[in-house]
Parts: C-alpha cells; sequence; structure tokens
C-alpha cells in the first residue's frame, strides 16, 4: 500500500509543534503495517539543505507565480518529494511567519501549492510512484481532494487529518482564479466558507475520511463550541469521522538512551533522575534543593495552552519550596508574566523564552511533574514525553489529554493503574486543587513511585496508531 502523506512541517528538519512530530514519527511505524509513505513538503531552506542526493521528477514552467520542480529524494531516513519553488518557501525563519511576526502574506498561494503538487502525484507526474491513500494534514494541505476531483482522472482516496481546528486556513474570496479554482467551486458544498475561501473546510467537505488526533477531540469538534465554526459539516459527515491517538518516537524520547540528559536511566531505575533534577536547576537558576517538588512546562505560549491558570495560581504552586521550570515561546504577554515572576521568586521559577530541544528533554527527565492546563488539546505530545520519563503529567480533562492520562482518584489507585492527574473544568481552582492532591501523593514517596512506574510501562508508542492509520487507508481503498 502506498501513501502520500502531505505536510508543512515535519521532524527533525523543520518544526513549529506536534504536527512535526507526527509527520515525521508515523512513516516507520506505518513501515512495520507494510505501508510504504513518501512524504511531501514544501522546499523551505531547511529542507533544501537537509536533502540528500535529489532527482528532479517533474518541472513547472509556471507554478503559482514562478517555476519550481518537484524534487525526490533522502532527507536522514525520511522519503520525501521535496517543491524546489525559491519564489514561495526560499525565506528564512518559521514555515508560516514573516520575521515581524505576520503570516506571509502569500501564506495561501504557498500552501495552495503544496495541495497542487500532491494532485500532481497522483495523476501520476512522479513516474514510479503512484499513491493509493493521499494523507493531508491540516489547513495546509487543505484544498487537496477539490484539487483531485478538478484534475478528474486518477483519484486515490483521501484522508484528512485535523490536528488544530482552530487553525482553519481562511483567505479572501478574490484569490479564486489565483489559486486556480473555478469560480463553480466557490459554493457551499465547495470551498466557500462564510463569504471566504476555507482551505479545512474544503478537506472536511471533500475527503474520504476525516480524523483527528484524539477520540475525544473529535466528539468535541462536534460541538459548538469546539468546532468553531465548522461543526456542522463535522455532524454532517460524522459518519467518516474517526480519532486516532498520537504516538511519540520512542526513539527520540528515551531515558535509556537519551543524550539531552545528564543521566540517562530506566523505569527499574529513576535514580539518574535526581542528577537530571540539580542540572535543570543548575541550568535555569533554580535552588540546588533536591527535596523541592519540582513542576516543569514544555509549550507553546498560546491562550490554547491555558498557562494563564499556572501564574494566576503561582503563590499555591510555589507553597513549600515548590519550583517552576518553564520552557517555551509565542506570546509575549505570557513571556513577560512568567519572565517577571522569575525574579518576584528567584531561585523558585526558571523560564527560558525560546525554542530549546535540549531543554525539552531535560524539563521531563528532572522535573517530578509536567503542567498541561490546556483549554482544549487535539492530542498533546509533552504528557506522553513526561509519562515516558517519569514526570507525572498534571492535564486538564480536555480532547488527547482526557485520552491519555489516567487520573490518580482512590479506586485507580488502589487498582494500581494511574498514571497522572486530571482536572475540570478549566479553571483555578479546579487547577490548585489538582495541584494540591499532587503535592500530597509526592510526600508519599512510594505511592508516587508507583505513578511514576505506571507511566513509564503505558504504551505511549506509535505501534497501535500506525495499526490503526493502516486499517482506516485499507478501509477507504477497499470502500
Ligand atoms: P502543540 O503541537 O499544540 O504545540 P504538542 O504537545 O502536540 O503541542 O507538541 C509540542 C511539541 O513541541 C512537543 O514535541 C514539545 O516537546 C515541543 N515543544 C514545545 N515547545 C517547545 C520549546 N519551546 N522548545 C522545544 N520544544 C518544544
Ligand atoms: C496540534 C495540537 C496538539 C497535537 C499536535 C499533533 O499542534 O495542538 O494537541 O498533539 O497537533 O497532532
Amino acid at each position: 500500500l502506498n501513501v502520500l502523506s502531505v505536510t508543512s512541517e515535519i521532524f527533525p528538519i523543520i518544526k513549529t509543534g506536534g504536527l512535526a512530530d507526527v509527520a515525521g514519527a508515523l512513516p516507520f511505524a506505518l513501515a512495520a503495517e507494510g505501508v510504504a509513505v513518501i512524504t511531501l513538503v514544501p522546499g523551505y531552506p531547511a529542507v533544501l539543505k537537509a536533502l540528500g542526493v535529489s532527482e528532479v521528477v517533474h518541472r513547472y514552467p509556471a507554478f503559482f507565480g514562478g517555476t519550481a520542480s518537484l524534487l525526490s529524494g533522502r532527507a536522514g531516513n525520511l522519503d520525501l518529494f521535496v517543491i524546489d519553488a525559491p519564489h514561495l518557501f526560499d525565506r528564512p525563519g518559521s514555515p508560516y511567519l514573516a520575521p515581524d511576526g505576520r503570516d506571509w502574506a502569500d501564506n495561501a498561494q504557498r500552501f495552495a501549492a503544496l495541495s497542487r503538487a500532491a494532485a500532481d502525484i497522483a495523476q501520476g507526474v512522479a513516474t514510479g510512484f503512484v499513491p493509493d491513500v493521499i494523507h493531508a494534514h491540516d489547513w495546509q494541505a487543505g484544498l487537496l481532494p477539490i484539487y483531485i476531483r478538478l484534475a478528474g482522472g486518477r483519484s486515490p482516496a483521501t484522508v484528512v487529518t485535523i490536528h488544530n481546528i482552530a487553525f482553519q486556513g481562511v483567505f479572501p474570496a478574490y484569490l479564486l482564479s489565483e489559486l486556480d479554482l473555478p469560480a463553480s467551486t466557490f459554493t457551499i458544498d465547495g470551498v466557500e466558507y462564510y463569504g471566504q475561501i476555507g482551505f479545512l473546510k474544503a478537506a472536511l467537505q471533500h475527503a474520504d475520511r476525516i480524523t483527528t488526533v484524539s477520540p475525544t477531540y473529535a466528539k468535541e469538534i462536534q460541538t459548538p463550541e469546539g468546532g468553531i465554526g465548522l461543526d456542522g459539516l463535522l455532524r454532517v459527515r460524522s459518519n467518516v469521522v474517526s480519532g486516532i491517538l498520537n504516538g511519540i518516537d520512542d526513539t527520540v524520547w528515551d531515558p535509556a538512551t537519551d543524550m539531552h540528559l545528564a543521566q540517562t536511566y530506566n523505569r527499574d531505575d529513576i535514580d539518574g533522575r535526581r542528577i537530571n533534577k540539580a542540572a535543570l536547576q543548575k541550568r535555569l537558576g533554580l535552588s540546588q534543593d533536591p527535596d523541592a517538588m519540582l513542576f516543569g512546562v514544555v509549550s507553546r505560549l498560546f491562550d490554547q495552552k491555558g498557562l494563564d491558570l499556572v501564574l494566576a495560581g503561582l503563590s499555591r504552586l510555589l507553597s513549600d519550596r515548590a519550583q517552576l521550570a518553564l520552557l517555551g515561546s509565542g506570546d509575549k504577554i505570557l513571556e513577560s508574566g512568567f519572565q517577571s515572576a522569575s525574579t518576584v521568586y528567584p531561585g523558585q521559577v526558571g523560564c527560558f523564552f525560546g525554542y530549546d530541544e535540549e531543554l525539552a528533554h531535560l524539563i521531563q527527565g528532572g522535573s517530578d511533574a509536567l503542567l498541561v492546563p490546556s483549554r482544549f488539546e487535539p492530542c498533546g505530545l509533552t504528557q506522553l514525553c513526561a509519562m515516558r520519563y517519569g514526570s507525572v503529567p498534571i492535564v486538564s480533562r480536555v480532547g488527547g489529554l482526557a485520552d491519555t492520562v489516567i487520573d490518580a482518584n482512590e479506586m485507580a489507585i488502589a487498582a494500581g493503574v494511574a498514571t497522572g492527574f486530571q482536572f475540570g473544568p478549566v479553571a483555578l481552582s479546579p487547577f490548585t486543587d489538582a495541584l494540591e492532591r499532587a503535592r500530597a501523593l509526592w510526600r508519599d514517596r512510594e505511592a508516587w513511585r508507583r505513578l511514576q512506574h505506571n507511566g513509564m510501562s503505558a504504551d505511549v508508542s506509535w505501534q497501535r496508531p500506525a495499526r490503526q492509520y493502516a486499517d482506516l487507508y485499507r478501509s477507504c481503498i477497499s470502500a
């Protein structure tokens, strides 16, 4: 079974969030299921640099305002098709944002180009590779099903995965002809979305299957509150909507071999965590105190992630000499909130603002508990990493967080299955209650050790989800 995966980011080459992790890890897990995946990505500078020897498989004399070529090659272990279109992708920094922090003005053309190239591959322009299924990720690949339909030739099955419905790719209607979309597509059952062009909307309208990254989020996006304008359409298509949980790459995230840690360790001997805790305290200017409970955060700083609750509950969180280690970047108001907290509570609050892979691993390996108080969370990967590293996750009961963490309530503790703490609704007092529950259990070293052991024993790999994707692909080509 041949699958073309279409994504705007892929780990380890270019990453802004969990989408990259998923796109980078799923191909290997699927190989074990007999599914061969090639991934199509835009030719950003980082991608062209990572691409080894490549071959031009198709040339475009005119492609969204310039010339372009489609390359085929490998980067590390990833099989890639790359759109080499300097006028669209030869730009520094983020895949989506200009240096001034705003979206690139031509993002509609840039990501329409991604879908267009995928549709051309479906028609066979890259001889030697004929996809049975095309798997499109998020709005950036949203026009894919409609371009395939417009081409009218060979049509592989299409699967669209929603990683975050808050990003929908909505653009002004006057771009229609620039995007090679005939006026006939600008209808309620086409690309039209409240008078504009909706990339994700078009995908949801036309894909053969729609998935999202957890079963709970699959339900949440079918409600007015969770669907952000798309819930009605999702309800109409509910018979093709399903949720498949993400995994994590257990070779990248393995405390027994992790080169980013000060000390490696494993489920049966977690002694090395003490050394990582000391290294983390040193790195972020926290007091060298092995007996202080250390809370960690690794997150994009955006409203979605609910980190304003951490600021609002900070004095409670820090009681009993507890500490906070935060790694994040994004919203400047949140950054300055945490920055000033670190001056108000020196030695107790340590922050690093920016993207830092090594520190992300050290926080997982050195903190006692990881905070994920998201307002909504399609799946979330950091709580999975935390479990694997023996940092106990404290999460809000939403989306994939609800599906992956087993709350340490009395029955779960008695049954020996608890892996963390859940709270709801997403508000200050349920959050601080969860912190107090965690603190009380942390004082009981044996009970805490049990939580860590349970989390470290949970299967958070891609194995089970990969089988579910393989089954889904097979079901849509046999339909
Ligand atoms: P989202 O995709 O919504 O940001 P996820 O939990 O799915 O949330 O994925 C986040 C990924 O990005 C994880 O792999 C996490 O370790 C990583 N990450 C988030 N913020 C940072 C940061 N500042 N530095 C390094 N890695 C980060
Ligand atoms: C999005 C979501 C996150 C999910 C990730 C990968 O960025 O916010 O919850 O884990 O995609 O699917």
